[in-house]
């Protein structure tokens, strides 16, 4: 029996971005579309707001926008997951949805960091019910020159077979990951690193959740490194996003990669997931949190949200983010519309449910900010045209995260209830905030381009509609 932890204040609950209805989550798992429902799963303890024996939670949508609870779809306890069914991905095969999952599993109940990982597969007819494969483990132990990390793996179908990729560590401690093949998702053939970090300290020592896919003829491999020191500019966070842009080598099944590059600038993105839509659109959700950050809402019994969803694309080698157009299916009305503005525009934003799109066009001064009714400014994005660097300060962090930018054309900015992501240039740079404040909240503009426009929606409730 499941003892849920109770939601015991609203107050900084989200309006239209996926949580779970109480509890603890973290990665976004299982991003598939079957039977005419795109569905998410996520890392989930139930019963409490702290992480805990990870289950897999599960919502669904039509829209994209408007998603329903849905009951746990994976539970931890059995031989291969005995401590917890962490992140994993979902596929569609002979009409039934699959889910294949790392299985943590303790050698010694008190030790935390004394621990063995497999794959495992879970099935469905229905989307709803899942099965526990009868041969799991799939793969039962990483290649004997691995650490024990060795989870989160991402299923793909290429060429008549089945591929996944799976997060590591190597035993010189190098972040790494791992390819294995399969016709039949039961029996997996091992292939080889796809790709291996230069050094822990300038690359990482574990790559967790690697999401490898096409992208306009273009391979993309996104994951999540933990233990990256700050360069400069970079790596401010605790861990990191990264994306790598290249080619896999046919031949030896490696990835050529140009640079290594952070997906999302802000505080609170971690450990995201993508998967082709049915219209051809590659989209993704993030972690909207980050390890060991506070969050202040697991005083009310919950912690833990996905961004909204976002539709990749490249712009040359950047790989950009955008909200998803569903979006307008949010929108209930016009809450400002200014075209010829100079200088200074501040508007509320009433229920704290807000899309805001400002069109700039400009190379001088631009500062967007979230304040409160005290004028306290939660999130601060400004370009310093001297600098050429867009700079965003936080209420509750001294080290603000900069990038080196030379104009503002455009600022989408979705605030929800607890919220602030921010899109940069048509998503080439992006910052996903958390933020906890109660009092009313406005946002303010100031710019020195010679006019700028406004325009912002007030949004609707997407989640939950079964809550
Ligand atoms: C990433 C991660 C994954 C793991 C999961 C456990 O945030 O550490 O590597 O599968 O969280 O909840």
């Amino acid at each position: 029996m499941t003892n849920y932890s109770v939601v015991t204040n609203d107050r900084y609950r989200l309006n239209y971005h996926v949580m779970a209805p109480s509890g603890w989550i973290n990665d976004p798992n299982g991003f598939s579309f079957f039977k005419g429902y795109y569905h998410i799963f996520y890392q989930y303890h139930p019963e409490s707001a702290v992480w805990g024996p990870m289950h897999w939670g599960h919502a669904r949508s039509k829209d994209l926008v408007h998603w329903e609870n849905l009951p746990i779809a994976l539970f931890p306890g059995d031989e291969e997951d005995q401590d917890g069914c962490f992140s994993g991905s979902a596929i569609v095969k002979d009409d039934r949805l699959y889910l294949m999952y790392t299985g943590h599993n303790l050698h010694d109940k008190n030790n935390p960091d004394d621990y063995w990982q497999n794959q495992n597969i879970a099935v469905s007819d229905d989307g709803i019910h899942f099965t526990k494969c009868q041969d799991n483990p799939v793969i039962a132990e990483p290649p004997t020159d691995n650490a024990a990390d060795f989870r989160d793996p991402k299923v793909r179908f290429e060429n008549g077979k089945w591929l996944v990729v799976i997060g590591s560590k190597d035993q010189q401690g190098l972040g790494r990951v791992l390819q294995y093949q399969s016709t039949d998702l039961k029996n997996w053939t091992y292939v080889g690193p796809l790709a291996t970090a230069e050094s822990a300290d300038t690359q990482g020592f574990v790559w967790e959740c690697p999401d490898l896919f096409k992208l306009a003829g273009q391979d993309i491999l996104i994951m999540s490194p933990q233990g990256i020191k700050p360069q400069e500019l970079k790596y401010r966070n605790l861990f990191q996003t990264i994306y790598l842009l290249g080619t896999v080598d046919s031949a030896t099944q490696q990835l050529n990669y140009h640079e290594f590059r952070e997906l999302d600038h802000g505080h609170d993105f971690y450990a995201p997931q993508s998967m082709l839509a049915p219209d051809g659109r590659r989209i993704l959700f993030g972690w909207m949190d980050m390890w060991e950050s506070d969050m202040p809402e697991q005083a009310d019994g919950w912690a833990g949200a996905l961004t909204f969803p976002r539709e990749l694309h490249l712009n040359g080698d950047k790989l950009c983010m955008t909200p998803v157009q569903e979006i307008a299916q949010l929108r209930e009305h016009l809450l400002v519309d200014e075209a010829d503005l100079q200088a200074k525009y501040c508007f509320a934003t009433p229920t704290k449910s807000v899309e805001y799109l400002g069109e700039f066009d400009t190379t001088a001064a631009v500062e967007v900010k979230v304040t409160d009714t005290d004028d306290q400014v939660l999130v601060g994005l400004r370009f310093d045209p001297e600098k050429q660097k867009l700079i965003l300060e936080k209420y509750n962090d001294d080290l603000p995260r900069e990038v080196a930018v030379t104009k503002i054309d455009d600022i989408h900015l979705l605030l929800d209830k607890s919220s602030v992501e921010l899109f940069v240039n048509n998503g080439e740079v992006c910052f996903s905030e958390r933020i906890y404040d109660e009092k009313d909240f406005y946002i303010e503009t100031s710019s020195d381009a010679e006019r700028f426009s406004i325009k912002a929606y007030q949004l609707g409730k997407g989640v939950f509609i079964n809550e």
